[in-house]
């Protein structure tokens, strides 16, 4: 199940934190401006131009966050809202290695705790922290839909099933020893 895949597949799996896809913070559906055209697609089009700039930077630079506010004719508060919401967005670079850990249900039973601690003393990061070198990045998601492989964990976008501690301390030495 090594298989490499876009990273985008797992952050929007989890994207939201483990709330449904159409899930959206409370009150976004009223930032469409009566019979503004540009907007008529609503809380998508924003979404989608911002899974673009995150695309494009790997995170949400506060002057394009402004920019497409103004562009959208949303309030900025509205879009910071949203780019809170949304666990697939960042304010904040992110570091070249991403580990993402799936502390849903299933995974939580089979130790995903374990996993989350292993990188505390490993990499001195919790959940939605970044080294200060800026190499690795820790985020959890709350289910990557292979509940029955768990514990799962997404390194730079490679699925690694059944992880336990022993697994996750040698990937990350993999990762090292690739002096990025
Ligand atoms: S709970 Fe981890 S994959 Fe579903």
């Amino acid at each position: 199940m090594e298989t490499k895949i876009r990273t985008e597949h797992a952050e929007k799996a989890g994207g939201n934190n483990g709330r449904s896809a159409l899930a959206t913070p409370s009150g976004l559906s009223t930032l469409t401006p009566a019979g503004d055209q540009r907007l008529n697609r609503g809380p998508a089009e924003l979404i989608e131009r911002m899974q673009d700039l995150q695309e494009a930077h790997g995170f949400l630079p506060e002057t394009l966050l402004r920019d497409l506010a103004r562009e959208l004719e949303v309030a900025p508060i509205e879009v910071y809202r949203v780019a809170s919401f949304y666990r697939a967005f960042s304010l904040k670079p992110k570091g070249r290695h991403l580990i993402t850990l799936c502390n849903g249900t299933a995974c939580h039973v089979r130790g995903s705790s374990a996993l989350v601690e292993t990188l505390r003393v490993q990499l001195g990061i919790g959940p939605r922290q970044t080294s200060e070198d800026g190499r690795f990045t820790v985020q959890t998601v709350n289910c990557l839909g292979a509940c029955a492989l768990g514990p799962i964990a997404v390194v730079d976008g490679q699925y690694h099933h059944h992880v336990n501690p022993a697994k996750l301390r040698a990937l990350i030495r993999g990762l090292d020893e690739d002096g990025e």
